[in-house]
């Protein structure tokens, strides 16, 4: 028994993950996907493979799907109300399973009190991460840092033209390429010795949204300027046109995060598990940018 279940398949690091291990040399018949239905999964289901329907917050379908698995690559759910709840059904469906091994994706952080700007969200990631300890089985906790790919999100379809308008200060994040991450988790699926570990899986650079701005100018040859507006100011421009309150209070909580440095990191295990170096946040903007 070697079996590997991804969860989360049907999103981008889950799809990115199963593509790295199958060109990785993996048989395809060696991974599971845990989907919510059958129709997202088509293409891995053309791949050879095997999916297993179930939700997080199905719990029998999750013991059903995890039966057999060894590792199994946790990936953190998306609904932020209940995900806690959905991570402890996970667990607890690995215990009663038999997984020997959860590689579960939490996030980077350094301040874990609540007056983190992204308390709402680490305090999750921290909770899931006691309960994989409690629940006895070897883990590892892949500690990622803000996704590069927020960025265009953040920076909205306009900015070469408006700037980057963000309350984020002269703060600078590791921002990190989710396809590095995905290319990672797989070497780390992929080989031994990964047990009771925690990664730090963050760019080996530090950037600010000045050096940003200044690299969509040199990739657009405009000029692209970092507008630093206050939060205040920020919430009542974006809002005006038309942003949905939720979103913009939830850039502006990123926002103080990179400004208080809770996305800056020394040291990160990225490097030495990719066996290169990160992608560079000017390559990444190069690909994301001029392939528009
Ligand atoms: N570090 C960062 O900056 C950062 C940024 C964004 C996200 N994240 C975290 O990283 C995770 C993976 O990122 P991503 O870009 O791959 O996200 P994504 O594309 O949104 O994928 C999320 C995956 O989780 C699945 N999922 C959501 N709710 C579920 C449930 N109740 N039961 C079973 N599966 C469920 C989704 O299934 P469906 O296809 O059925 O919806 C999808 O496959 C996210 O879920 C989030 O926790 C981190």
């Amino acid at each position: 028994m070697n079996h590997i279940l991804i969860t989360g398949a049907t999103g981008q690091l889950g799809k990115a993950t199963i593509d790295f291990l199958i060109q990785k040399g993996i048989a395809a018949n060696q991974i599971s996907a845990l989907a919510r239905s059958a129709e997202k999964a088509a293409d891995l289901s053309a791949k050879g493979i095997k999916i297993k329907i179930g939700d997080y917050l199905d719990y029998s379908s999750l013991v059903a799907a995890f039966n057999g698995v060894e590792k199994l690559f946790f990936i953190s759910g998306s609904e932020l109300g209940t995900r806690v709840e959905q991570h402890r059904n996970a667990i607890n469906a690995a215990k009663e399973a038999g997984v020997k091994h959860i590689i579960y994706t939490s996030g980077f952080r350094k301040n874990e009190t609540d007056t983190s700007p992204v308390a709402f969200l680490i305090r999750q990631h921290s909770e899931t991460e006691k309960f994989i300890r409690a629940s006895g089985i070897s883990y590892t906790f892949l500690l990622n840092g803000l996704y590069a790919d927020v960025l265009p999100g953040f920076l909205g379809e306009n900015v070469f033209e408006t700037g980057i308008f963000l309350p984020a200060g002269n703060g600078k994040a590791a921002f990190t390429v989710r396809l590095d991450i995905a290319e990672a988790a797989a070497n780390i699926l992929l080989t031994t010795g990964h047990e009771n570990k925690e990664y730090v899986f963050t760019n080996t650079e530090n950037t600010g949204l000045n050096e940003i701005a200044s690299f969509l100018g040199e990739l657009s040859g405009k000029q692209v300027r970092y507008l630093n507006p206050s939060k205040a100011e920020y919430l009542e421009t974006v809002m005006k046109a038309g942003l949905p309150q939720e979103y913009a209070e939830m850039i502006v909580s990123f926002s103080e995060a990179i400004e208080q440095g809770e996305f800056e990191a020394e040291d990160t295990d990225l490097e030495r598990l990719l066996g290169r170096k990160p992608t560079s946040i000017f390559n990444y903007l190069k690909q994301v940018y001029l392939s528009m």
